[in-house]
Formats: structure tokens, sequence, C-alpha cells
């Protein structure tokens, strides 16, 4: 939702400030933005509808000189998506601009309440209420920028990550953030001086600098060009930076050769989940060691019910890791739609262990749900990708997917990612409360250790879904049916196709097939089933049976030697065989190719699918 980007220092910004761009545009891309203190210490906004390459067309013939600046890659919340939504905003004078992550709950009255002081605006956006609200404070109480900043935060309701420009201090950069991420870099120019980068995420640093300071909640932070850079919180109470040193590097940012991260990221699945495992399951001792649940053993141990909170593709993989964690554990867990459990009142209890799974770690709605489940005394446990985020510092405790960065707005890796670590909490926690035998502790230990080596056997086996994915490409509606295990999943494979080839497509637990969805059933229903040679294979078997006796096409996910239901399938998707647990984490492969290769016979941008963000950090 929204991507900054900001730099001081000796190089030309311009093209840091570009760089940075693509690399967030995952985050949001029907506009975009750039403001400079141009080498005639002017203040230049240039700002464009589309993606960031418009931008840069339209500033060809433009003065984009300066070692300063900030830019922004929008999706829109407030006004239609034009050049004059976009960001950066100028305040009245001319003298501020300013780009924004989030939203300002109360802009409206703010409005009014600058109208009524005079103040005209140019767009609908909250954000030009908030840079306009800094002017209007520099002005009423005669102080500096940074002061301003502090006491017109003060006055707003809402997210906020922004970075501001003030023409008559050319030598400055002032950025906030009030759940929205936002991370400075500060690194070593070629003449030894310091100099800052500013990011939605890491990704537009890496490569400058591997040190970086993570912005909390209500901090505001003033960097000059004499390297000074000093964080206060909004009664102007002085903040000591913390420095972290970041892991990741730049060949995790690029497409290695493949056409879109999509595709990349489902081939690097294998390796992704090689390195989750890493370290925490060992395969000669058979043993699963997680830090979050040994430190806190007595929390896992008294604890009576497990709530796992998130949102879409990481609310499927909660829901197999509920399966999981039942069977292995002996807890209840229950999985919430975050955005659902942050507004109904729920019952928490303090022996409640509360589990949010977010790739990103900054959904807003997930990360409310984790504030409610603190304030009720839960112990808040999470599960995220990004090193650092917001979730990732909310929680009391938690694992790291490790699965790399995840740039492909239809998440793939991390999805698998989820489940396998999910997988090792159950059996971590399971090893706690002795409810597994040591014989089955041992053999799903064994089992998770050769799934990365099957998910290569089911890559390799499977190359030919490009062609037949193009008979689908005029395709309406699709259905996807799955039982136990597999029902999530189905779940899963209907949301990839939907995304991104904007095909309708349901996920149903395939028994509920005869309570109503059968009746869409006809030659031109598409029905994907995943049925393995596992669990309720027969029932599945049935289940395809009533769907072929209506004529639907069928499209199967079925274990290597598998000739029934091949038999009676239009088309197969080949998996090894796998406990019942684990079928998700090979199954996903074939659904995400499908739906990768549908959309790229409709001609679509995977990537960037229209009205999407990666990480969605508005309610
Ligand atoms: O970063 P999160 O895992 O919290 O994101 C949750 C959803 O927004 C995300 O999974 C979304 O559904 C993806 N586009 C699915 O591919």
């Amino acid at each position: 939702m929204c991507g900054i980007v900001g730099y001081l220092g000796d190089e030309q910004a311009y093209p840091i400030l570009i760089k940075g761009l693509h690399r967030l545009e995952y985050r949001g891309y029907d506009s975009a933005g750039v403001a400079l203190i141009t080498g005639r210490k002017d203040l230049a906004v240039y700002k464009s509808k589309g993606k960031v390459a418009a931008l840069e067309a339209a500033c060809e013939d433009k003065d984009t000189t300066g070692t300063l600046g900030i830019a922004h890659t929008r999706w829109a919340t407030h006004g239609e998506p034009n050049a004059s939504n976009a960001h950066p905003h100028y305040s009245e004078s001319r003298n501020l601009a300013l780009v924004h992550n989030g939203i300002i709950e109360n802009y409206k009255s703010l409005r009014a309440e600058l109208e009524k002081n005079g103040m005209t605006f140019q767009s609908e956006t909250d954000t030009e209420v908030l840079v306009q609200l800094i002017e209007y404070m520099m002005g009423t109480h005669k102080c500096d920028l940074y002061n301003a900043v502090q006491l017109a935060l003060k006055n707003v309701i809402g997210a906020y990550a922004i970075a501001i420009l003030e023409k008559s201090h050319p030598d400055q950069l002032i950025c906030a953030r009030k759940a929205s991420p936002l991370v400075i870099g500060v690194g070593k120019s070629k003449s030894g001086r310091t100099e800052f980068y500013v990011g939605s995420d890491a990704t537009p640093i890496i490569g400058y600098t591997n040190q970086v300071v993570y912005l909390n909640d209500e901090e505001v932070a003033y960097m000059d060009r004499s390297g000074k850079m000093e964080i206060a919180n909004l009664n102007n109470v002085k903040v000591t930076p913390q420095m972290v040193t970041l892991q990741m590097n730049l060949d995790e940012l690029e497409k290695g050769g493949y056409a879109h991260f999509m595709l990349k990221e489902i081939w690097e699945q294998p390796n992704a989940l090689r390195n989750c495992i890493r370290g925490r399951l060992n395969i000669e001792q058979k043993d699963v060691n997680l830090s979050g649940v040994i430190d806190n053993k007595e929390r896992f141990l008294n604890c009576r019910r497990i709530i796992i909170c998130a949102c879409g593709t990481s609310w499927h993989s909660a829901l197999i890791g509920k399966y999981f964690i039942e069977e292995a554990c002996h807890i209840p867990v229950e999985v919430e739609y975050a955005s659902e459990f942050r507004y109904r009142n729920p019952v928490i209890y303090k022996d409640d262990i509360v589990i949010a799974v977010s790739q990103s770690g900054e959904t807003a709605d997930t990360l409310a749900a984790i504030q409610l489940a603190k304030d009720n005394g839960a112990f808040v446990y999470g599960i995220c990708n990004v090193i650092g985020s917001s979730i990732a510092r909310a929680t009391d405790s938690g694992t790291y997917l490790h699965v790399g960065p995840e740039i492909g707005v239809a998440s793939t890796k991390a999805f698998t990612g989820q489940v396998i670590t999910l997988s090792l909490l159950g059996l971590a926690i399971a090893k706690e409360r002795k409810t597994l035998t040591k014989e089955m502790y041992e053999l799903l230990i064994e089992e998770l250790c050769n799934i990365p080596e099957k998910m290569e056997w089911t890559l390799a086996n499977n190359k030919d879904i490009d062609q037949f994915a193009r008979q689908f490409t005029y395709c309406r509606n699709f259905l996807y049916l799955g039982r136990g295990y597999n029902y999530p999943l189905a779940l899963e494979g209907a949301l990839k196709l939907k995304e991104i080839s904007y095909i309708h497509a349901e996920g149903y637990p395939a028994a509920e097939m005869k309570h109503g969805p059968i009746a869409l059933v006809d030659h031109e229903m598409p029905v994907v089933v995943i049925a393995p040679k596992r669990g309720m294979y027969e029932k599945v078997v049935s289940n395809i049976q009533e769907i072929k006796s209506r004529n639907g096409k069928i499209i199967s996910v079925v274990t290597a030697d598998d000739t029934v239901v091949r038999g009676m399938s239009d088309y197969c998707f080949t998996i090894p065989d796998t406990r019942d647990c684990f079928v998700p984490l090979l199954a996903a492969i074939p659904l995400q190719l499908l739906s990768y290769y549908v959309a790229i016979a409709r001609g679509l941008n995977v990537d960037q699918p229209r009205n999407l963000a990666k990480s969605v950090t508005v309610e």
C-alpha cells in the first residue's frame, strides 16, 4: 500500500529514488511522483498517473538534478489514481513537499478546520491535508519543521509513514511513522560522509548500506547533510536510534533470468524451504528446536487454546496449521480473519496464545488483531517473512520464515514457508507437551526433510502446464475442491487464479459440492480437484464421479502412481506421495503454475495485478 523512498547525500538523488520506486512498485502502482531539491535550490515536484516507468518518461525533459529527494508509488485510498492525487503533495506556499503511506482517518475534520483558516486544497487526498496541517503548525507555533511535524501528528488519527522536504532548509530530510512501516538506511558516501536512505521497507536501501534504523510508532526522525540524525517522539522526547545490520542481499531482489518474480518465487520453493528448516530441524537426531517455543516453554505447556489471526493467503496457511497443530498437539486452534477478529469483541483468555501469520509483517488488520490480543493479556507469537517488520517487532516471540524476499504480489513461497513453519511449530509444541509418540514425531520430521526434494520432483514433472493452461484463457469460472488438509489449499488455489488472471474461482470442501455449488457444474466448468492417494481418497473419487456425470471438466492433482483418478480426469498434475499433512506443500506448486500460465495466456501482468498491493497497510 504505497511505497516511499528518500535520499540525502552526495550522489544524485533522482536515479536512487527511481530505482527504489521500482523495487517498491509491488506496494502500489497506480501513480508515482518525486520531489527534489534541485541544483538551483528549487523544490520541484513531478508526478504522473501509472507506473514508475510513466514517471520516468514524464521527467525526461525536467530538471532532475539534486542530492536530496523523496519519491512515492501509490495505491489509491482517497481520490482516483491521477496525477493531481499522486504524491508528493506541496503545502500551500510550496515550501514543503510530502509523501505518505497510510490513511489519515480524521482528514475531513482537519481539512474543514484548515479551510476555515483560509487554506485551499489542490487534491482530494488525506495526504494534502497532512502537509497543509504541518505548514499551518509552523506558522501558528513559529517553530521549525521538525517540531511542526510532531505537533501536527498529535492531531492526526490514523496511520502514516511520511517523508518531507522543505525548500527553505534544503539540507534536511524529515520522516515519521505510525502503523505504516519506515526504515532509515545510514551509509557512507565515496568521500566518507554520512548519507541517508529512507524506504517503506529495506528493498530500496539494499546495495547502498546494510545499516538501518527501524522507526517505531509515533517517532519523528531528523537528518541533515552534516550527518546528524535525531529521533524524537511526538512530545519531542529524544529516542536513541537502534542500528540494525540487514542480512538481505541484492541478488535476492533480482528476477534472475525468470520472466516474472512470481515464476522465480515458485521455482525457488525447494531452496527457500531448505532455508526455512535449516537449523531448526535436525535430521540426524530427528528433532525440532524452535527458540520461540523453548524460550516460552511454560506458555506453550499451559495454554488451553491457540488463535491464529491472518489475512488472504496467510489465512489459508493458518487453516492448514490449525489442522496440523490440533492433530499433533491436541490443543484447540481457532483461525480468524484478522479484520473480523479485531472488531468483534472476541473472548480472549490470558492463557491463550495468539499467533499472527503474515508474509509482510505489515498487514494493518493483523497488527490491530495482535494489539487486541496483547491488550487482553494473551501471549502473541509472530510468523513473518520480513525481518524487522512491524508484526515481528510487536509480538512477544516468533519464528521467521527465512524464505527470502517475496516480490510477486501473489504469494507463493511465503505460503509454503508458512505451512512448513506452522508444522515446525506444531512439532515443537508437541515435543514439549509430549502429545506425539516418538515414532510419529520422528516419522514426521523425516518426511518434512524430504519435502524440498519432492518439490523439485514436482517442478520437474509438471513442465507442460504452460501449454495446457492456454485452453482456459476465456474461462469465466473455476471450482477448486479438496478435503482435509487440501481444503485450505483449494481456497488458496482459487485465490491465486482470481488475483492474477481475474477469473472468478471458488474453493470448497469437496463434500460441500452437493450442498449447492454442484448446480454450477456444466461442460464449461473446469473443476480442479486435489486428490492424492491418501486420506479420504475414495470419497474424493466419488465427488469426481458426481462432477463427471454433470459434464464438468476435471483437472486433478494426483499421486504419481495413481491410475483411477487419472483415468477420470481431463488433465492431471502429478506429485510424489507424502503424508496427508504435507500434501499441500507439494500440491500448491501445480496450482501456482496453473494460475501463472493462465494469466500469462490472458496477457496479464502477474507481478502487478490490478487493484492489488503486496502489503495491505490500510484497513
Ligand atoms: O503480508 P500478509 O501475509 O499479511 O498479507 C496477507 C494478504 O494480503 C496476502 O496474502 C494476499 O492475499 C496475497 N496477495 C495473496 O497472494
